[in-house]
């Protein structure tokens, strides 16, 4: 096996997908310390605050002890080189937390016991489905009283459509459960009580399956629920079968406690085993193989600002194939460049350190100064080529943006145009309205409030926010392709008409009641939900 093929196969790149609350940060660090990067779980604070003020959220992100800004943490395990990208926590939706599913090989999912599916878990998962990624289930908090496994496994697969495959089957009643039955193994495993509130790897006791010793431990009732339970599953229960959880059409499922650590080392090792190493992708000459010698990347995130001292902005790429190595020279597709790659970073828990070398499937943070954007692809010089568009995602809230104090027009105008490159933010023009205001369109609310921290935080400007009672935006095309404008397209003043920022004409109307209006009156306009020439919009 060649050296580059060994270090793919030990690479497992994925990200943890959930609705907030559900354990997401809880099994992140508990990964992390059955990894051996952290030593002891549980330090970080309460994180309560974090959900109270959001104008608190950079702050909050560095307070914590696993930075969700630091995008990604890298650790190994038993041999394996695992990338854990994170999706930011917040309770919004997000397009960034999109953009990362797009640089994963697959996902694991945290469903908390005592809720269910819940409407963030379900985008969250039909974006990896889109993808047709493997997905996994950890379905959190059997610590205490939740909703029957059974049920669980039932919901997962009424509400996602999913059938869910139990791995492992937790043993007890009610909440209280003393281990998991490992049905790959065929073996009980039972937890030792946890004193420490998780904050250490916890230890556990083997048995196999019909010793008499566990009736003795776990008692005669929870034995015979767990065999009734065992017995339902052979009988009525999905097969298990790897390729239907290669292509994402069955996910095996975990039951476990993130917080007493019930259940988490067994669900990283067989996790490990089935979890894919990196894919290959789809490219504009065709598919690019991880295993192919010469370099390929795309950029998926772009955060500016990540460490206050420096005011640096990095582009993280994904690697896609080859070797990177430090201080390479690379095309980047989009600029038609060749560029050198400098100061490469990796990410170890709270740590950043510079790299020599990364392969496919690693995450790599590069300075930017200001020539990416989200999407773009770096590749070896000899093999140009561009990776897919990434989906854009439609705005649906509006504001008008514009600087409190009109001398800060020039930080302002570079504060906007930076989180409009982040990807955080999407940039229109009012027509005839200059450069004094903005109309910001952004996919959920939360953006707005992070938008006039970050400008105040990063730039020192103060705006001020007027929402817009819009929540539809339409890209305008005559079918003649005459020129739109606001008096050659009828009803234009029922919504506002707009310019993106590679003026092309948007109109933002308040329902789908304007749109028809729009549609009936303009017997020629073509309508789109995102700028014409992308048309992947999820
Ligand atoms: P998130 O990142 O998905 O938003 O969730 P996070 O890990 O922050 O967990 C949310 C809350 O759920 C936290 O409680 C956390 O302690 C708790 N939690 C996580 N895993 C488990 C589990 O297995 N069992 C139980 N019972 N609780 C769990 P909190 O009160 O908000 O914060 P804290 O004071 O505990 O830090």
């Amino acid at each position: 096996m060649s050296a580059l093929l060994e270090e793919i196969n030990k690479r497992r790149t994925f990200a943890i997908i959930s609705h907030p609350d559900a354990g997401k940060t809880t099994l992140t660090e508990k990964l992390l310390l059955y990894g051996g990067a952290i030593h002891l779980a549980g330090s970080i604070k309460s994180r309560k605050t974090q959900r109270h003020a959001v104008s608190d959220w950079m702050e909050i992100e560095k307070q914590r002890g696993i930075s969700v800004t630091s995008s990604v943490l890298q650790f190994d395990y038993n041999g394996f080189k695992i990338n854990i990208l994170d999706t930011p926590g917040h309770q919004d939706f997000s397009e960034d937390t999109y953009r990362t599913l797009m640089a994963v090989d697959s996902a694991v999912m945290i469903i908390d016991a005592a809720k269910g599916v819940e409407a963030q878990t379900k985008k969250l998962f039909k974006v990896c489905r889109e993808r047709r990624i493997p997905i996994f289930t950890f379905v959190n908090k059997l610590d205490r009283y939740g909703k029957a496994p059974l049920d669980l496994m039932d919901e997962i697969e009424k509400v996602l459509g999913i059938p869910a495959y139990p791995m492992n089957f937790p043993i007890g009643i009610d909440g209280k459960y003393l281990g998991v039955f490992d049905r790959q193994k065929d073996q009980i495993e039972l937890f030792a009580e946890d004193t420490t509130h998780g904050q250490l790897a916890r230890n556990s006791e083997i048995f196999s399956s019909d010793s008499k010793e566990v009736i003795e431990k776990i008692g005669q009732e929870n034995f015979d629920a767990l065999q009734d339970d065992l017995m339902l599953l052979d009988e009525a229960g999905e097969k298990f079968d790897k390729s239907k959880v290669d292509s994402g059409d069955l996910t095996p499922t975990f039951f476990g406690s993130a917080m007493t650590n019930f259940g988490v080392q067994n669900f990283l090792e067989e996790f490990l085993k089935m979890a894919p190493s990196p894919a290959p992708r789809m490219s504009s000459d065709g598919i690019i193989d991880p295993n192919d010698e010469k370099f390929s990347a795309f950029v998926f995130k772009i955060q500016a600002n990540m460490n206050p001292a420096h005011r640096d902005r990095l582009a993280f790429i994904r690697i896609c194939s080859g070797k990177f190595e430090r201080n390479m020279n690379v095309w980047h597709a989009q600029e038609d460049k060749l560029i050198k790659l400098s100061q490469p970073q990796q990410f170890l828990a709270q740590d950043r350190q510079i790299i020599d070398e990364a392969y496919p499937g690693d995450i790599v943070g590069l300075f930017d100064p200001g020539i990416f954007g989200i999407g773009d692809t770096l590749t070896d010089q000899s093999h140009k080529f561009k990776f897919e568009d990434f989906p854009i995602f439609p705005p649906e809230k509006f504001a008008r943006v514009q600087a409190k104090d009109t001398m800060k027009r020039k930080q302002f105008a570079k504060g906007i145009e930076q989180l409009t490159q982040e990807g955080a933010i999407q940039l229109f023009n009012q027509v005839g309205a200059g450069t004094e205001s903005y109309i910001v369109g952004t996919v959920g609310t939360l953006q707005f409030e992070v938008l006039q921290y970050r400008l105040k935080s990063e730039y020192g400007v103060d705006v001020i926010l007027t929402m817009q009672p819009f929540e539809v935006a339409r890209w305008l095309k005559f079918e003649d392709n005459r020129k739109i404008t606001p008096s050659t397209l009828r009803g234009a003043d029922r919504g506002l008409f707009v310019l993106d920022r590679n003026d092309q004409p948007v109109l933002l109307v308040e329902n789908e009641w304007s749109l028809g209006w729009i549609r009936e009156n303009n017997p020629q306009l073509i309508l789109n939900a995102v700028p014409f020439e992308k048309e992947t919009a999820l």
